[in-house]
């Protein structure tokens, strides 16, 4: 049998992380990359005890494993993302109070408005790319509606988002285009900020300026933090659940024909999909005291990744874990790692399943079968998020 090499960079691992991930599951679940400098646990158990464990397994230089952005900065561009209590806990706080499930779900009618929009243009076509046209489109909407964003400026923040996440073969960094990307990003916030200061509306980055408790309020650097943290964590994250959907119940007919003849089953092909393929295949951590573990020490000081999406293929916790059913039971679906566990469990959640419900939903009342073109389908080159960039999809009409 060949080493067993993983390395998030690779293209092939882009391709099919799984085999890999089994492997790391059996034969190394404490595996170690001495090349690139980290840990990688893979097994559900190991993998949620690390979420849940904040002190040994610290965020607090964040959680990509890209030189660029690891280190005591992190938090500067991903907020409270990067920091450890108790500076997570008041932040998170803060903001918790701008992000209220409410203000979520008041939002579903405004995503089933901008859902239509795009789908009756890819409609119209009968063939359109699933990414470009609807998926990739859509949760940069909703977080530019939430945070503010006026439409006219959308398609720039989409592209300098896009540019923030991608990742060149054998690079294990952020490429200058990204960090030019970043910048250009800080300053657009920056103005937006200034704006709302002078005029409030009832946009999200109004309410973050306004919130104060007991006294405390979050400074224009925290705010920004916070807003640029939306669009790497809300934006590519949703557009992949959206096109993996897509794509696994392209690639099980009998899976696909069980949601498109009961709509009621959308929230089984997100949770499947979430578990099957999710698109936030790991999160790094920081020790912060030797931590040993199946007779491995792994000493303070390290990195460690925690693969997500070797966890949601444990055996041990799914049965028949390499298959995509929608028919798995809810107490496994409930022991999905894809929006972590414990003090950082991911604060969009709910934002981006009622995305995926009001998008796939509206597909379904609109389309009555699809097919894609395999000779097209272009994946997305980067460490931590996996999914597609373009699937060409052609429509059968209801
Ligand atoms: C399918 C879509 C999504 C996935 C798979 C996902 C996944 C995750 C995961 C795994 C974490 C935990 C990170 C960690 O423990 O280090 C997280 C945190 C977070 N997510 Fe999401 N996310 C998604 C969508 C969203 C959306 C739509 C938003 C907001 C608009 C969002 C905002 C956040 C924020 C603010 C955090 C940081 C929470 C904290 O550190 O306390 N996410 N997400």
């Amino acid at each position: 049998m060949s080493a067993l090499i993983y390395s998030p960079y690779e293209y092939e691992i882009h391709e099919d992380p799984y085999p890999t991930y089994q492997r790391l599951r059996d034969e190394a679940p404490v595996y170690r990359n001495e090349a690139s400098g980290f840990w990688a646990l893979s097994r559900h158990a190991d993998v949620v005890d690390a979420f849940r464990d904040n002190v040994r397994f610290s965020s607090s230089y964040g959680v990509s494993l890209d030189a660029a952005v690891w280190g005591p900065n992190a938090h500067r561009t991903m907020s409270f993302l990067a920091l450890d209590p108790p500076m997570h806990g008041r932040m998170r706080g803060l903001v918790s109070r701008g992000f209220t499930p409410r203000r979520v779900a008041e939002l579903e009618p405004r995503i089933r408005e901008l859902t239509r929009k795009h789908l009756e243009v890819a409609l119209g076509r009968g063939s359109f790319d699933f990414v470009g046209d609807l998926a990739g489109t859509l949760p940069m909407d909703v977080i530019s509606e939430l945070v503010g964003v006026p439409e006219a400026d959308r398609d720039e923040v989409r592209r300098l988002s896009d540019l923030l996440v991608h990742r060149e073969e054998g690079r294990d960094d952020v490429p200058v285009a990204g960090v030019e990307a970043a910048f250009t990003l800080v300053a657009y916030y920056a103005d937006m900020l200034a704006q709302r200061r002078a005029q409030p509306t009832d946009d999200l980055t109004s309410a973050l300026l306004a919130t104060e408790v007991a006294g405390d309020r979050l400074t224009d650097e925290e705010i920004m933090g916070f807003l640029f943290l939306m669009v790497v964590a809300g934006n590519e994250t949703t557009t992949k659940l959206l096109a993996n959907a897509w794509y696994w119940a392209w690639r099980n007919p009998g899976e696909r024909t069980k949601v498109f003849g009961d709509p009621a089953r959308v929230s089984a092909w997100i949770e499947e999909t979430l578990r099957y393929d999710t698109s936030t295949q790991l999160l790094a951590r920081l020790t912060t005291a030797d931590v040993t573990l199946h007779g491995t020490t792994i000493p303070a000081g390290e990195r460690v990744v925690l693969l997500v999406g070797a966890a949601n293929r444990d055996e041990r916790v799914f049965h028949d874990p390499d298959r995509y059913n929608l028919d798995r039971p809810d107490r496994e679906l409930q022991q999905i790692a894809s929006f972590g566990f414990g003090r950082h469990f991911c604060l969009g959640a709910s934002l981006a399943r009622l995305e995926a419900r009001v998008c796939l939903e509206e597909l379904i009342a609109h389309v009555a079968d699809y097919d894609i073109d395999s000779s097209g389908i272009v994946r997305v080159h980067n460490v931590n998020v996996r999914g597609f960039a373009t699937l060409p999809t052609t429509v059968v009409p209801r």
